[in-house]
């Protein structure tokens, strides 16, 4: 795509964050003109500046909230925006059963919020971060998109609403073209090491906490559950390369740019790895031991998930390119060259 002004300038919501931040960059790379529109909760402004210092191109950022109508009515009225990459929202699925009003409000409230503001300035183009978690505990694995939606915790019941709302703005107005993408286990970092996930405190996710085992800033990771059904007995996931992620919302973005209308995808490799394969690879790909240690399962937790991702290659013509190895080499290099994320220089 070229430069001029008539490359198409998408709002990209939560673009700060670990997914938003390596999509922005993507979409640069694409020749899309970005806006990010993030209130920094969950992040730090560094990630962009770092985005645009990878791009050599702008990635301007509006400090505020999506459920602020007037900023983003505001915001819409000044810049010819044509479609929105919607990823702001909170998503610690624990923190979601202690705070399920904050999680309601921030994630359902903010999007209907977003959607009318949207709806105003005859903006229907969305592409929206759905979660893996709206299918709960899932009855087969790989999981096909049509699979039942049972989600189990607040967090993936806002995902799971959102989802229904977007499909009934659909339905009242065949105009709107909505991607739903359902994101399985995103990890990694972008091979620069300049960005990557930065989570606040201790994290919740397992990449995060084995590269902060294997960088010294915690001691031990804690295998949750040692006796599931599964190879070696611990949990199988779908670990998907954030840059392999962040180039599926390129593709999707292309298709709701051309037509209307509505689909839901699955974002996964479609391959599960076990908590322990994930250990010993890190190690593998840090040079670092990993010491764990099992204790008991945690709470909410299934044996194991992993995807059919066959529509997105369908729809899309995208399939996961980058393995385990790039995903445990990635982490390393953003852990290993950032080890306090991007404090130090914020
Ligand atoms: P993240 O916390 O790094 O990014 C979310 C961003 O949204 C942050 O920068 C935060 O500051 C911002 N934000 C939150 N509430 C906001 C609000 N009300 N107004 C404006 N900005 C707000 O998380 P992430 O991992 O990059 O996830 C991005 C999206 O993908 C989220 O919607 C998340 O639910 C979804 N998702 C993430 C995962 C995962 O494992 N990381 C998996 C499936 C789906
Ligand atoms: C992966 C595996 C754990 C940490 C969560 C959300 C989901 C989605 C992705 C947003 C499991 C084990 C973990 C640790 C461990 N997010 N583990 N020790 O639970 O599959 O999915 O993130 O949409 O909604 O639920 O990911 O990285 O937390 O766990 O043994 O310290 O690692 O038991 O088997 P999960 P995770």
């Amino acid at each position: 795509m070229d430069e001029a002004h008539s490359a198409p300038k998408v709002l990209v919501t939560g673009g700060a964050g670990y997914i938003g931040s390596h999509t922005v960059l993507e979409l640069l790379g694409a020749g899309y003109r970005v806006m990010v529109l993030d209130n920094l909760s969950n992040s730090n402004a560094e990630s962009l500046r770092r985005v645009a210092e990878l791009s050599g191109k702008p990635a301007p950022l509006v400090v505020g909230d999506i459920r602020d109508q007037s900023l983003v009515r505001d915001l819409l009225a000044r810049e010819q925006i044509q479609a929105v990459l919607h990823f702001a929202g909170l998503k610690a699925v624990g923190e979601s059963v202690e705070q399920p009003l904050s999680y309601y409000d921030n994630n359902v409230g903010g999007t209907t919020a977003l959607l009318e503001c949207l709806a105003e300035a005859g903006v229907r183009a969305m592409v929206f971060s759905s979660s893996a978690t709206v299918y709960g505990d899932p009855r087969h694995v790989p999981i096909p998109v049509d699979a039942p939606i049972a989600p189990a915790n607040p967090y993936g019941q806002t995902k799971a609403m959102i989802e229904q709302i977007l499909a009934d703005l659909v339905h009242s107005d065949p105009r709107w073209a909505v991607a739903i993408l359902r994101y399985f286990n995103p990890v990694g970092a972008h091979p620069s090491g300049r960005i990557g996930e930065d989570p606040r405190g201790i994290p919740n996710n397992l990449m995060p906490y084995v590269s902060q085992v294997a960088v010294g800033r915690l001691a031990e990771l804690a295998v949750f559950g040692g006796d599931y059904p599964t190879l070696d007995g611990t949990g199988v996931r779908d670990y998907i390369h954030v840059v392999d992620l962040a180039r599926g919302h390129v593709a999707a973005l292309a298709r709701v740019l051309a037509r209307p209308g509505a689909f839901t995808v699955n974002l996964g490799t479609g391959r599960g790895y076990s908590v322990l394969e994930i250990t010993r690879a890190f190690e593998g790909a840090s040079g670092r031991q990993v010491p764990y240690r099992i204790v008991g399962r945690r709470p909410g937790d299934i044996a194991q998930c992993y995807a059919d991702a066959s529509l997105a290659l369908q729809l899309l013509d995208w399939q996961a390119e980058l393995g385990l190895e790039a995903m445990c080499a990635d982490t390393w290099r953003w852990q290993s060259d950032n080890p306090q994320g991007y404090r130090e220089t914020s």
